[in-house]
């Protein structure tokens, strides 16, 4: 087989055979393809697609380049919850101690934050002593005593991904919903659940900017997990405003303690109950009215908030935030942002908060960067809350004097008051599930 036919083909538009795709995938895998042609196939995906076959058909050749967690002791229980990535977005903190109290099983490796996005490992490693890393068996055994376990992404977990990922990111190749969709699924495939929830998030925080390209990406991706043998539903909900009010590593674990305890944030309340609602109905086979209600159930009785408690136990974590309500965040610099006039507030953009949170110390601009997890921002404001002139609307949290300017700066920019009122905000825009999507590639 020859990079150049392949190349060729894709260039005129033509799908191309499971083989071509295959060899290419464990070829570049192997170091047996220079970078110019991989990144040659990524532009001509990028311009001319793939239909869902050949979707489906590059995710598995992705998820079988490297480890395949082996989740069968679980057996139909075990679920993963996704999202395409966010600001704000600590759903994972809340949602799988309630899937793990209702009795289904939540073996999760996530990831770090990159650019304007956070990422689940980075607020878990805001709490004392818990363990990101864990060995293999201590990782099945938490999710046999406590029914969940969190860790970072194991190095061998596709690593196919992991070279295309980095290729794309420097040859303008990322936004293509073929390549995202296989990149997300053959992570979540290889990571081994039988049932997987997607967040994929619509709006100026997010990859995906129109509601039509959500949609497009989330039957993708709800087509290659049932054409690899799972059970897939996506929520498609909104990432134009931050969720909830914190932003940052520490914060965000408090707000996520808030929820548990019974209070936090309506819409992160709102859209943790919403996808935990779909883990239940995929793993434990119920009905969605009934998942709705159990969900409800494990956060206000408190049982939640149990798990979540020996689950940070149980990976060398100090839970006592939990109960108590202390915060983890301890910055030496305070500084808040005042309304300059009355009004109401009409934005908070996403990207530009993520991005302030991000020179205040809390994401990174590259991988080797470190963490401050102290750091971030607090939005007192939604949008569509009135305003008044003077009135704080969010305090930027850090350790680095020099930086709390030009965050200042960037979000005075992201915040919006003006005199009309805006139209009620939507979370939640709605769902993709199950079709007819035959078995095209079978499960490992
Ligand atoms: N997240 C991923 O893991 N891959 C992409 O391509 C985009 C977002």
């Amino acid at each position: 087989m020859r990079m150049y036919d392949i190349l060729h083909r894709k260039r005129q538009g033509e799908a191309l055979r499971e083989e071509e795709i295959r060899w290419f995938v464990q070829a570049y895998t192997a170091g047996q393809i220079p970078d110019y042609q991989a990144a040659a196939f990524c532009m001509a995906v990028c311009c001319r697609g793939m239909t869902g076959e050949e979707t489906a058909v590059l995710t598995d050749a992705m998820m079988r380049s490297g480890e395949c967690v082996d989740l069968g002791r679980f057996g139909d229980r075990s679920v993963d919850k996704h999202s395409t990535g966010g600001v704000g977005d600590k759903t994972t903190l809340i949602v799988s101690p309630i899937a793990a109290s209702c009795g289904a099983y939540v073996a999760k490796m996530s990831g770090r934050g990159l650019g304007h996005t956070g990422g689940t490992v980075d607020k878990l490693e805001s709490i004392p002593g818990y363990r990101t890393e864990l060995t293999r068996e201590e990782f099945f055994t938490a999710v046999e005593r406590v029914g969940m376990a969190v860790i970072g992404q194991s190095g061998n977990l596709a690593p196919a991904d992991k070279k295309l990922y980095a290729l794309r990111d420097v040859t303008a190749t990322v936004d293509s919903i073929p390549l995202i969709a296989s990149s997300v699924m053959s992570k979540k495939l290889a990571a081994g659940a039988r049932n997987i929830v997607l967040d994929v998030k619509i709006g100026s925080g997010a990859f995906m900017k129109t509601e039509e390209e959500g949609r497009e990406l989330a039957e993708r991706m709800v087509h290659v997990g049932e054409a690899c043998g799972r059970r897939v539903c996506a929520l498609l909900t909104d990432m134009d405003t931050p969720l909830g009010h914190a932003v940052g590593n520490a914060l965000e674990v408090d707000e996520a303690a808030a929820v548990l305890r019974g209070g936090g944030p309506e819409d992160l309340r709102r859209l943790s109950l919403a996808l935990a609602t779909d883990m239940l109905a995929l793993s434990l086979g119920l009905a969605r009215t009934e998942a709705s209600q159990r969900a409800e159930q494990a956060l206000q009785s408190g049982a939640a908030c149990e798990t979540a408690a020996r689950w940070i136990a149980e990976q060398g974590g100090d839970p006592s935030f939990l109960t108590d309500g202390h915060a983890l965040t301890h910055a030496t610099v305070e500084m808040p942002v005042y309304a300059q006039h009355a009004g109401y507030l009409t934005q908070t953009d996403a990207e530009s908060v993520g991005r302030a949170a991000a020179v205040l110390g809390a994401g990174r601009t590259r991988k080797e960067d470190r963490i401050d997890p102290d750091a971030g921002i607090l939005l007192y404001k939604k949008p569509g809350d009135a305003v008044e002139r003077g009135e704080m609307l969010a305090v930027l949290y850090t350790n680095r004097p020099s930086a709390a300017e030009e965050a200042q700066a960037i979000l005075r920019h992201a915040l919006t008051v003006s005199e009309a009122c805006p139209a009620p905000h939507r979370l939640l825009y709605g769902r993709v599930e199950s079709g007819t999507a035959g078995a095209v590639v079978q499960n490992p």
